[in-house]
């Protein structure tokens, strides 16, 4: 394994328990409520935003113990997000994450509340983290809510991806779309890695440039493995892009043209890492791992 995989491995371990002590036990009344939070949450996803948000706040140098219940938090955040995503008034997928949707298997107003409880159990794990100030946790639930919500948020990215359903849209539009919808979420992990860390302001925002660059690159490129990868290596139906006529980077330059985009990105990413005095070798890599990602 390579220094990225190994931390990839030791992120979701920690990660994972964290998250198993924050939600309620399967047997917990209402059980099925509780099974179907847990049935989408450990599902095997990259958690990805975890692993951004500790390697952040590895390169500000902040305790690993400080960042466990912001990282689940913000896991709740984004798992809440693709069960709602999947329902069928939205993109309607049957499969996530390997096994069956949550609304295929829990029923549809079982998935909604499932998401519900996700979002609401993500805000209590951050006001409640004894490991931070006061101050601090008040500054993340601000900044959680804002990357989550609307105007600025991954809601508001939602409800414009749905709008432009079977629609041409211009460039500007479709990277508010991804902007919105994904980079949001992922530049908040960035930004709390390094508020977590003590960073200066100047500092949280050159990470949030970095990671909102990143949150595009994410989105691109999982707009690539829509049409490249099969159902089975994604856990999650190939194809639905372009049969739900849905606002993406290769229906708008065509593949071969949004790959040369996304290296166009990732450069850009990088480069907002360039003026800042602190080890980022291991932001690099995971920007490389973003650009070259088959899952
Ligand atoms: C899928 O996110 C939805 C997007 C925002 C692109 P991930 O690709 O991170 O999904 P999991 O968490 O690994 O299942
Ligand atoms: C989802 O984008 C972004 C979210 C905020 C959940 P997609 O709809 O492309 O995600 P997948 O492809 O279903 O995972
Ligand atoms: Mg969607
Ligand atoms: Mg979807
Ligand atoms: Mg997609």
């Amino acid at each position: 394994m390579n220094n990225l995989d190994i931390v990839i491995d030791e992120s979701c371990r920690i990660v994972d328990e964290t998250l198993d002590k924050l939600i309620p036990s399967a047997e917990t009344e209402p059980q099925r409520l509780h099974e179907a939070i847990r049935w989408s949450l450990f599902a095997g996803g990259k958690r990805f935003r975890p692993v951004l948000l500790f390697a952040t706040g590895q390169s500000f140098g902040a305790p690993r113990e400080k960042l466990l219940r912001i990282a689940a938090a913000v896991e709740m955040v984004h798992t809440y997000s693709l069960i709602h995503d999947d329902l069928p008034s939205m993109d309607n997928d049957d499969l996530r994450r390997g096994r069956e949707t949550c609304h295929k298997k829990f029923g549809e107003a079982t998935a909604i509340l499932a998401g519900d409880v996700l979002e609401t159990l993500a805000f209590s794990a951050v006001a409640e983290d004894g490991t931070l100030s006061a101050d601090l946790r008040i500054r993340l639930v601000a900044e959680i809510a804002r990357a989550a919500g609307t105007p600025y948020g991954m809601v508001a990215g939602q409800q414009l991806d749905l709008e432009a359903e079977g629609k041409n849209i211009s460039i500007d539009a479709l990277n508010n779309i991804h902007s919105l919808k994904t980079g949001s979420l992922i530049a908040a992990c960035g930004r709390a890695g390094a508020l977590i860390g003590g960073a200066s302001e100047a500092e949280v925002k050159m990470v949030e440039d970095f990671s909102r660059e990143l949150g595009l690159l994410f989105q691109i490129t999982d707009d690539i493995l829509d049409i490249t990868q099969t159902t089975a290596s994604l856990g999650k139906t190939a194809g639905k892009d372009i049969s739900a006529r849905k606002a993406t980077y290769p229906s708008h330059h065509g593949i071969v043209e949004t790959e040369k985009l996304a290296g166009e990105v990732h450069l850009r990413a990088i480069e907002f890492l360039d003026p800042l005095d602190r080890p980022t070798d291991l932001l690099r890599e995971i920007a490389s791992f973003v650009l070259s990602r088959t899952s």
